[in-house]
């Protein structure tokens, strides 16, 4: 599509976006204030490990047609505009907006006419037209005539982000009705995918306020079913399995799956951007707080489970050895935004164990800046000697472990800790044949 498009903001979602489009033709200039990451790309690195995506940004770059940059008058030639910067929350709920105002001080006084700027960053109800809007008002432009002011939240999953960038609906909403049907043809002649046109700015950013709620209050429920299902000797995944079979509403009752925890940047905090909006507005949303807070017990929650099986294996935690395996937030991701992995290491060095820890897929030197030590080099190296294998990012390549060849490596009577794995029976029963002992949450 003849269309030259800017994406300020290459973390995970600029990336991501920058990729798709530019698989579907379109030339992209990428811009970042993180010049170490501007530097890598040149090199042909990506420090993101997001299935497809550095293929796809190194095709990019090397047929010419993704440019990345940290130089922001590389948006004056564009005609579209995608601001992608994070949007992080401080303690008390309240919008981190230094990244934003930070963007749009730099993007304002450089857009070309008539420019189209779509914000895809998460903001609270009210963001858009508080913050951005008034930020290209302050650089002469009258949004709506000199650039069409869009919001289309984005509400891709690590993990899964160029596919579902391929098929997801756009959620669509603009400052003016003109500046909201310019966005929709945008994403419908790019990415080719349907557009949920939204009433107003804050219809739009209460959908994305609305996704993460729900995740996260249903992960809640997950997990404290699974406390219960535990505690009567019972998977809960068979339970959740048959509570999932009634239609409710316009789908089936979809309770989703327990774990280690609620990690990453989204989850842990745009449920508190919508607490602090609607406190904003004299109203208490008593549920954020009760669903982040049960979240936030499941690490200690299977600290517990570990230092239980040790013990009914006859072993004190303390002078134990657990691998840890698979650090990220979730599976297939190399991500250690606000992973629960972290408070179990924590807790569990507390405890006097030792811990050995691996990752096949996050950055060795973030795994060091996060866990205060070197990942092992190698599953062999993580493993041995160890009494517990604590398996709590499930990733692609750790599906084909063989925990029977592992056998020699660990010590003796050694627990399987499963916080993400979600293990058929069929493999709890070989683990269980192979000498090991298995553990789940809820299971
Ligand atoms: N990560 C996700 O899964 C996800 C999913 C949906 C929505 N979101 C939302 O999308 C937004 C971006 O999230 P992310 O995970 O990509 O964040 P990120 O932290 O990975 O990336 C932000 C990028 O913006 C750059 N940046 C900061 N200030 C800048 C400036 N003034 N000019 C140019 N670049 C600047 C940073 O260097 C960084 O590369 C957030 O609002 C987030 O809530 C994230």
């Amino acid at each position: 599509m003849a269309v030259n498009v800017a994406v300020v903001g290459l973390g995970f979602v600029g990336s991501s976006v920058a990729a798709a489009l530019v698989e579907r033709g379109v030339d992209v200039v990428g811009v970042d204030t993180d010049l170490e990451r501007i530097a890598e790309l040149h090199d042909r690195r990506c420090r993101i490990s997001e299935p497809e995506l550095p293929e796809l940004l190194f095709a990019g770059l090397d047929s010419g047609r993704l440019r990345v940059t940290g130089d922001y008058d590389a948006v004056g030639s564009a005609e579209v505009v995608i601001v992608a910067v994070g949007t992080p929350v401080r303690e008390d709920g309240h919008l981190d907006d230094s990244q934003l105002r930070g963007a749009m001080a730099e993007l304002a006084p450089r857009l070309a006419p008539d420019t189209l700027l779509i914000c895809k960053s998460t903001v609270p109800p009210g963001g858009t037209r508080e913050l951005v809007a008034p930020a290209l008002e302050r650089a002469g432009l009258t949004c709506g005539e000199d650039v069409a002011l869009a919001f289309c939240p984005e509400r891709l999953a690590e993990g899964r982000a160029l596919r579902e960038l391929r098929e997801f609906p756009v959620v669509v909403s603009g400052y003016t009705d003109k500046c909201a049907t310019r966005a929709a043809e945008f994403w419908q002649a790019t990415l080719g995918v349907p557009v949920i046109p939204c009433s107003t700015l804050e219809a739009a950013e209460l959908v994305k306020m609305a996704d993460n709620w729900w995740i996260d209050h249903n992960i809640a429920l997950a997990n404290e079913l699974a406390k219960v299902c535990g505690a009567y000797d019972v998977d809960v995944l068979d339970v959740i399995k048959a509570a999932n079979s009634i239609p409710k509403g316009n789908g089936n009752v979809n309770i989703l799956l327990p774990s280690v925890g609620v990690g990453g940047s989204c989850l842990v905090k745009d449920p508190w951007m919508i607490w602090q909006a609607a406190r904003q507005r004299g109203i208490d949303l008593a549920t954020v707080p009760v669903a982040r807070q049960v979240n936030d017990t499941m690490p200690h929650y299977t600290v517990d489970l570990i230092e239980a099986g040790l013990r009914r294996l006859g072993k004190d935690p303390a002078g134990a050895k657990v691998a840890v395996l698979g650090l990220a937030f979730k599976n297939d991701t190399g991500d250690l935004r606000a992973t629960p992995t972290k408070p179990v290491v924590q807790r569990l060095l507390a405890a006097g164990s030792e811990v050995s820890v691996y990752d096949p897929l996050a950055v060795p030197a973030e795994v060091t800046a996060t866990f205060g030590q070197a990942p092992a080099a190698t599953l062999e190296e993580a493993v041995a000697g160890a009494d517990c294998l604590a398996v709590l990012a499930h990733h692609q390549q750790f599906h084909a472990i063989d925990f029977t060849r592992l056998k020699d490596l660990v010590a003796p009577s050694c627990l399987v800790i499963d916080g993400r794995a979600y293990y058929s029976r069929e493999k709890i029963e070989e683990l269980r044949r192979a000498g090991y002992t298995y553990q789940g949450i809820g299971r």
